[in-house]
């Protein structure tokens, strides 16, 4: 069934006028309920619950998935296309892009030797554009350049305006051009005690009762409330947009081996 702009408001999957997903190419993305997606170019396969991102000149791509409790600033820009500055010119141009009649000429007399360069470009483009993937309860500070292929891992922070082209360890706190490790969030011991738990599997119901203030305590009560069955993993029917921006809602099947259709 095809879901209706009062079921995404039901599910509270808030997506803003001036989301563009799939850009260049239409492309389906998995959405978990909730989210807010504000302003901006998407090309993500999965969006986790509880995540909220974009705004102004946001353009997040070649990411494989957003986990979930994400905070995202504005002004991102991830995956985005690099040219080849070891060719005689890295201008695009050269590739086919833009179709300046000034170049007319040019294009028609030197189309198999331009085809030729434009091929090894993006045979290696192609083989160097691995796809992002950022973990939960990442906060990203705005304006942060991301590279192609970078993992950023659970509970990490981007400072504003960082350059990010290596993997980011989890909890890390990372700023600066090229990034660096600036600290991490908590002490080796409590960062080893929030990756055992993996607080965001279980949506909210981990931590009821958990004083945010207090990395400790939480740890504590959220083992609590694991142990004694008061948190369970959080599962929700996913919001599916194909490329043409048509919803529906599914859930993974494991009898056959993918995505089904459920009611909204
Ligand atoms: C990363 C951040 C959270 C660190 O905040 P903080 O813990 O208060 O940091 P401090 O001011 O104590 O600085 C700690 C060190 O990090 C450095 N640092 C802080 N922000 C930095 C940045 N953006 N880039 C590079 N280095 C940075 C400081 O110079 C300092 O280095 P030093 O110890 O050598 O002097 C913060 O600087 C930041 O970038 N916030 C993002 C805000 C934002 O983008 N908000 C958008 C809306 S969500």
């Amino acid at each position: 069934m095809t879901a209706t702009r009062d079921m995404l408001d039901a599910l509270s999957v808030r997506i803003e006028p001036g989301v563009t997903f799939g850009h260049p190419d239409p492309r389906e993305v998995m959405i978990e309920p909730p989210v807010l997606i504000r302003p901006g170019i998407y090309d993500i396969d999965f969006i986790g619950a509880f995540t909220f991102m974009g705004g102004r000149q946001t353009e997040l791509r070649h990411i494989s998935m957003v986990g979930r409790f994400c905070s995202i600033a504005y002004n991102i820009m991830a995956g985005v296309e690099e040219h080849p500055y070891d060719f005689l010119s890295p201008s695009p141009m050269f590739q086919g892009a833009f179709d300046w009649r000034q170049a007319d000429r040019f294009r028609a007399e030197n189309r198999d030797i331009l085809d030729h360069a434009a091929h090894i470009w993006w045979q290696r483009r192609d083989a160097q554009f691995h796809r992002i993937r950022i973990g939960s309860d990442v906060w990203i500070g705005e304006g942060a350049l991301i590279r192609r292929g970078v993992t950023i891992g659970d509970g990490a922070v981007i400072a504003a305006r960082a350059l990010v082209n290596k993997d980011v360890p989890p909890y890390a706190i990372v700023g600066g051009t090229p990034a660096r490790i600036l600290r991490y969030r908590f002490e080796p011991a409590v960062v080893a005690a929030l990756l055992e738990l993996t607080w965001w599997n279980y949506g909210l119901s981990a931590l009821d009762g958990v004083d945010m203030s207090n990395v400790n305590q939480a740890i504590d009560r959220i083992a609590t409330n694991i142990a004694l069955g008061r948190a369970q993993i959080y599962e929700t029917p996913l919001v599916r947009l194909d490329g043409s921006g048509e919803a529906s809602m599914v859930r993974y099947d494991r009898d056959a081996g993918g995505f089904v259709e459920v009611d909204a």
